[in-house]
């Protein structure tokens, strides 16, 4: 999603600006632009399409601004177009950039119409800049006037704003939507995802909502609404630029499925006792608070919900409570009746995800037990929200598709159920089997990638193909699910996951010979019934892809068998995750898409 990035310095800014929109590339957008406050004037590129072309932009010009603020934008009011484009100016002399929504911009756009303002742009952000130079007009300062501006906004936004009469100043705005300072040596820093500036800065002020910023190359100030300062404690982030580079590996996708290993590892290390989980390990007396806990909500979106629907399985078995799975943007409008004694969890790789959020802000006024976080990144708002939270600890997923937050979600969450059964006493014996399988999870994920061989040998054909099937049973279902959700949103093609056993209330229909079935057959309790589904479709001649147990009676003519490492029954969905990881991304690359960066979507999806 949309990137922001602003930076006064005592040198010129351009190529830190430039360097700040390539690292929050990963996030997905369509366009991108730069206004820099040079001589008396703005300076302001902007240009459709990728980071590398405004690039270009810059090194023909090469402005020499010390001051500026930079943008990528992904489309939500407005197509994609270089009018639509950040920075957007009022009168050659406010700029701003802007992430979220507006939700009266009809209104917003209505008064400034009468006030005989002229909007260039099809977007909501663009209102803000003529807000700001309005209300300018009645204010002592810029500041002045852009509180009163966020007064007039309904709905989430991060702003960072210039204007050409005040060079080497920076204004920034939260609400409900990521901003941070960075601190340098004679430069200081604005943006919305710490990776924009984490190769010049490790000191961070993360802005609380309600928060403005004035900031210059030796000072930042920050404000409440009532333009009073306020402190913000001084956060060190640390994503060394290891973390944010793809090292060897062609796509940051490839290497993240290969980190997973060291990701698992991370997320385990430090958590786990002999034959159970440490107490506490979600907070400061978590472990008390989930006595009480008899049934659990969780909420999240997209591969954060199919780690859920994978967990439920372990929160029913070995915390014998009940769960309701909701998809975040769902959750709050069908007004959920809240029992006694409910956790709210929330999954998320980002922390930052709207949908998610808002149904954290509507559980916050209900009687849950708590709220439950898990989370990838520990400076996020939804890290902040919670009550109790645990952090995956899978370093930066840079690649749109999620691969390693998934399967070290999928650890957390196990984590969680087992945190839940040993503060209520409940299956000894489960949690012991359970904590050891996680521990050999890294090293079976590591056999995993052994599989990538006989992986290659399907991908051709299933590159070809304009649809596919993915088949499963039980938590084996919610895994073909995140399967055919990865191939579908890297490869583009379209991809359907069903629980094996509905095959013949519809889906049968689709098979013929030209479509691939994927199937996961595990050697669990629903085998055999799988086995009669996976008949269903060799009799219609559809070509199968199973991948199962080396001792399986699986016969596969039309298609083939590929043997899984040998795996218990608690880290099995873990590394069955990985061949359909592989899978996908190596049918997107035969395919030649842009696959880290997939058409249409953001990483960190921070609108509603
Ligand atoms: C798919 C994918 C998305 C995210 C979803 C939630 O590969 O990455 O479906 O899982 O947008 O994002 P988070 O986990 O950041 O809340």
């Amino acid at each position: 999603m949309c990137g922001i990035i602003g930076a006064t310095s005592s040198r010129s800014v351009g190529k830190i600006l430039i360097k700040g929109l390539h690292a929050m590339e990963y996030r997905g957008y369509d366009s991108a632009g730069v206004a820099l406050n040079q001589d008396s004037e703005v300076f302001r590129l902007r240009s459709l399409g990728k980071v590398s072309s405004l690039e270009e932009l810059m090194i023909n010009n090469k402005p020499k601004a010390k001051s500026g603020i930079a943008h990528t934008r992904w489309a939500t009011h407005g197509a994609p177009s270089e009018e639509n484009a950040h920075p957007h100016g009022s009168h050659n002399e406010i700029y701003i950039v802007h992430n979220g929504i507006i939700e009266n911009h009809d209104e917003i756009r209505e008064k400034l119409k009468e006030k005989g303002y002229k909007i260039a742009s099809e977007t909501d952000s663009e209102l803000i800049a003529h807000l700001i130079h309005l209300n300018k007009t009645d204010s002592s300062s810029t500041l002045e006037a852009l509180i009163k501006t966020t007064t007039e906004l309904k709905g989430a936004f991060s702003i960072a704003a210039i204007s050409s009469e005040e060079k080497g100043k920076i204004y920034a705005a939260k609400q409900k939507s990521p901003l941070l300072i960075g601190k340098g040596i004679e430069e200081n820093f604005v943006a919305s995802d710490p990776l924009a500036i984490a190769n010049i800065t490790e000191k961070f002020y993360l802005l609380e909502d309600g928060d403005f910023a004035e900031i210059t190359k030796n000072d930042i100030k920050i404000f409440n609404s009532n333009g009073e300062p306020v402190q913000r404690e001084e956060t060190k982030i640390d994503a060394t630029p290891t973390s944010t580079s793809k090292g060897n590996y062609t796509h940051f996708m490839e290497k993240e499925i290969y980190e997973q290993p060291d990701a698992l590892g991370n997320t385990i290390n430090g958590r786990l006792g002999e034959n159970d989980v440490l107490d506490n390990i979600f907070g400061l007396g978590s472990s008390d608070a989930f006595k009480k806990v008899k049934r659990i909500q969780f909420v999240a979106c997209g591969t954060s919900l199919h780690a859920a629907k994978t967990a439920r399985k372990w929160f029913e078995e070995i915390c014998e409570v009940p769960c309701y799975i909701d998809f975040a943007s769902e959750y709050r409008y069908r007004n959920p009746i809240v029992e006694d004694h409910t956790l709210f969890v929330t999954i998320s790789q980002s922390g930052e995800t709207a949908d998610t959020l808002a149904a954290l802000e509507y559980a916050r006024a209900e009687k849950y037990v708590g709220i439950v976080t898990i989370c990838n990144v520990p400076t996020s708002t939804m890290a902040r929200e919670a009550d109790w939270k645990i952090f995956t600890n899978a370093g930066p997923e840079i690649g749109v598709a999620s691969t390693k937050a998934f399967t070290t979600q999928l650890a957390a969450l196990m984590m969680l159920a087992l945190s839940i059964a040993k503060s209520q006493d409940k299956n000894a014996d489960k949690r012991k089997q359970a904590t050891q399988e996680l521990r050999e999870t890294p090293a079976l994920v590591d056999q995993a990638f052994s599989l990538k061989e006989n992986i290659s040998q399907i991908t051709q054909n299933i590159s070809t193909k304009h649809n596919a099937l993915f088949l499963g049973r039980g938590m084996y279902f919610s895994i073909a699910q995140e399967g055919a959700l990865k191939l579908k949103e890297i490869s583009y093609i379209h991809a359907e996951a069903y629980p094996a056993g509905e095959l013949k209330h519809g889906p049968l229909a689709l098979v013929d010979e030209e479509i691939p079935v994927i199937a996961l057959a595990p050697e669990d309790s629903l085998v055999e019934k799988l086995l009669s589904n996976l008949e269903e479709v060799k009799a219609r001649g559809g070509t199968l892809y199973v991948f199962g147990n080396a001792n399986s009676t699986i016969e596969v003519k039309k298609g083939k068998f590929i043997n899984m490492p040998d795996c218990g029954d608690y880290n099995a969905p873990i590394i069955y995750t990985i061949p359909l990881q592989i899978l996908a991304y190596e049918v997107a690359c035969l395919r030649g898409t842009d696959l880290d960066q997939p058409r249409n979507l953001a990483k960190s999806v921070t609108v509603e």
